[in-house]
């Protein structure tokens, strides 16, 4: 199985340590940032989501149509838009785009504030059944040569029937990501492909463990995906200096609350509960700052429970020898995003995406030769 390296895109440039100064929506920027990636080798790009953010779908078209190759993914919370206009939505984006280049990405909300803002008010063991059920009708739309009903606790159709299929045989790939109960068997039953957070490699393995065998369970083969937060430098010192100075100006950034973290709403409110996944990150980081020589969990520890950060600190070699042991343990898919998003993109294009291309083709020939 290639190796798939993922980006993520926003509208505006920022992160926690580069305040935005932008623009929400800047079109040039999300022109500029897609074609970065594509240049850089990237296969796809993450389009997030939050109550507050920018439309994804409309995000994901216009990084299509800026790029050739480039694939994207979408963010998506089940609960506010039906499964079967979904699917209509994503296979037409697939025709207008070449095809095969559209994919969705289910996500079930780590926050009932954000979930409120858009009017859902239901508990999280409720929203992952619900994804379940969205993931089954939306895969039945985007396949079934025929009308079909479907009546679950919260989804009911009759009659459905998408005119307009995937564009490919490839079809639109399904992902998911959550971590807290009930979200490993709607995951493992329902996606193609598993989204994990940057833990050590020993958690990650336990998670593929757990994942694969309640996968297994339902007769289906699942994927995984890493994400992660590398800081690349010439050398070691100089990468942990510059994880220091990245630490320095989320610091400063996050005391001026001006940290352009455009996902910021999506985070949970202090006084509310947050994501089991998140959650598992803090836990680590309170632990300690460096995991497996070179995970650094500063920024987690820094800003608190969120989502993708945490960052493998070196050489573009060591990162990406850091980053392919966990392809040894069954992660193919790499999700990496800089905390200076545009440059970041631009300088691993140089050495990191070569470099973790080529290392999991030498393990994959390794491999057949055992
Ligand atoms: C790679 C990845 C990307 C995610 N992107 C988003 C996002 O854009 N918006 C969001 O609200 N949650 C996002 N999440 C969060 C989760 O999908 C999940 O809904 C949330 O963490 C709650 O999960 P849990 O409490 O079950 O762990 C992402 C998770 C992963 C692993």
């Amino acid at each position: 199985m290639p190796i798939e390296l993922l980006g993520m895109i926003a509208t505006t440039a920022g992160s926690e340590a580069k305040a935005v100064d932008g623009p929400v929506v800047d079109p040039g920027y999300v022109k500029e940032f897609s074609r970065a990636h594509e240049e850089a080798g990237f296969d796809r790009v993450l389009i997030g989501y939050s109550a507050s953010s920018p439309d994804g779908f409309a995000v994901a078209a216009a990084a299509l149509h800026a790029t050739e190759q480039l694939k994207v993914l979408i963010a998506h919370r089940p609960g506010f838009v039906a499964p079967t206009v979904v699917a209509r939505k994503l296979a037409t984006l697939d025709h207008l785009t070449g095809g095969g280049r559209v994919a969705i990405h289910h996500i079930s909300g780590g926050s009932e504030a954000d979930q409120r803002r858009d009017g859902d008010f239901s508990e999280k063991a409720d929203r992952y059944r619900r994804t379940g059920e969205f993931i089954e009708v939306l895969r039945r739309t985007l396949t079934s040569p025929e009308p079909f009903d479907y009546d679950g606790d919260f989804y009911r159709v009759e009659g459905a029937f998408s005119a307009v299929k995937p564009a490919t045989d490839a079809g639109i790939p399904i992902y998911f990501g959550g971590l807290s109960e009930g979200a490993v068997d709607v995951g493992a039953r329902g996606a193609d492909v598993y989204m994990l957070f940057g833990e050590p490699l020993a958690d990650v393995a336990e998670h593929i463990s757990t994942i694969r065998e309640a996968a297994a369970k339902a007769g289906r083969h699942i994927d995984f995906s890493l994400s992660t937060r590398p800081i690349i430098a010439d050398t070691e010192e100089e990468a942990w200096a510059k994880a220091d100075r990245i630490y320095a100006e989320a610091a400063e950034l996050k005391a001026r609350a001006a940290s352009g973290d455009t996902l910021a709403f999506a985070r949970p409110l202090h006084r509310e509960r947050s994501a089991a996944s998140a959650d598992r990150l803090q836990r680590h980081a309170q632990r300690g700052d460096v995991h497996d020589e070179r995970l650094w969990l500063g920024i987690t520890r820094l800003m608190g429970p969120a989502g993708n950060s945490t960052a493998p600190v070196g050489t573009p070699a060591q990162v990406a020898e850091a980053l392919l042991k966990y392809y040894d343990l069954g992660v193919t898919r790499f999700l990496i995003r800089g905390f200076d998003p545009l440059g970041d993109v631009r300088d691993w294009g140089r050495e990191l995406i070569p470099l973790l291309r080529e290392g999991a083709r030498r393990r994959d020939a390794e491999r057949a030769a055992a």
